[in-house]
């Protein structure tokens, strides 16, 4: 049973992968509105074993599924595309809610990379629909690889001091991004927080204690002046001990 704890409390009613089905998010004229999905153990940890794979439970997965279908685009950072699997097919109910929204089948796939590092045989660019972006600064060689690899891609080129913010508008001008999720990795996130350009954040946070020195949702140096951004909770639920929280992030 899937307990909603805030903004009201009570049982959901519906199937619990189903919460987030009915939100929308604001369309912004200038760039994407991007929301995060993360996962964390109770000790604050975003990996186990150098990956994210056993942190969440099946309930996790599915919802992270859903957020995906909201999305008209997925950008990961190029570190997660080096340590996880990211690419999953929709299901059919997935893919059909999509179709009622009147969205493409499947959303934009995208990695950014400053180092033009990743791995090249991804299934990312390999989709019959849509090919890939990639946000880089060396836009020709990674293109090269990838054609060389026997996949296709365009390339948003990005500036080497990793500012975001004309490739985001790109995004939203040329490629029609409205909403954009972002399952980070921990430094990524952080990049689009420093940026202020995050908007939503969904969490799970997972009730296990994997201590060790993996990292935390947010890597990087320390936001000055501290704390420089506060989240307000739209939405917290609980299932089985694993809490789901749904929160917006306000810059100061
Ligand atoms: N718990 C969770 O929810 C969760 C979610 C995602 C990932 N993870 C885990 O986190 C780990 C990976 O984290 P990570 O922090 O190393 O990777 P990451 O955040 O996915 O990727 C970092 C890399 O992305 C690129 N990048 C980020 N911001 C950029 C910018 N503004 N401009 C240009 N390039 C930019 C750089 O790529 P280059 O190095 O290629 O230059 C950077 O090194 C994995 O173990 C993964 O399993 C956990």
């Amino acid at each position: 049973m899937l307990r909603e704890l805030l903004p009201s409390a009570g049982e959901y009613p519906g199937d619990p992968a189903d919460v987030y089905d009915q939100i929308t998010f604001p369309t912004l004229p200038e760039r994407p509105y991007i929301f995060a999905n993360m996962v964390s153990s109770l000790d604050g940890k975003a990996q186990v074993n150098g990956a994210a794979a056993g942190l969440g439970s099946a309930l996790d997965q599915e919802i992270m599924s859903h957020l995906r279908s909201l999305a008209d685009g997925i950008l990961e950072g190029a570190g997660t595309v080096r340590a996880d699997r990211i690419y999953r097919y929709f299901p059919d109910h997935l893919l059909q809610l999509r179709r009622r929204r009147g969205q493409k089948e499947h959303p934009r796939w995208m990695v950014v990379t400053h180092s033009g590092q990743v791995p090249y045989d991804s299934a990312i660019f390999r989709l019959p629909e849509d090919p890939a972006l990639v946000l880089t600064p060396r836009a020709s060689e990674v293109t090269q690889n990838v054609v060389r690899a026997g996949g296709r891609c365009e390339v948003v080129s990005i500036p080497s001091d990793g500012s975001l913010h004309e490739a985001l508008a790109i995004l939203r001008q040329r490629y029609q991004i409205r909403w954009l999720l972002t399952e980070g990795g921990p430094h990524f996130l952080y990049s689009l927080m420093k940026q202020r350009v995050l908007d939503e954040l969904f969490l799970t946070l997972a009730p296990k204690v994997i201590a060790g020195e993996g990292m935390t949702i947010v890597e990087g140096a320390l936001l000055s002046p501290t704390p420089q951004i506060r989240t307000e909770i739209l939405n917290l639920y609980e299932h089985d001990s694993e809490l789901f929280v749904r929160c917006r992030l306000c810059y100061q």
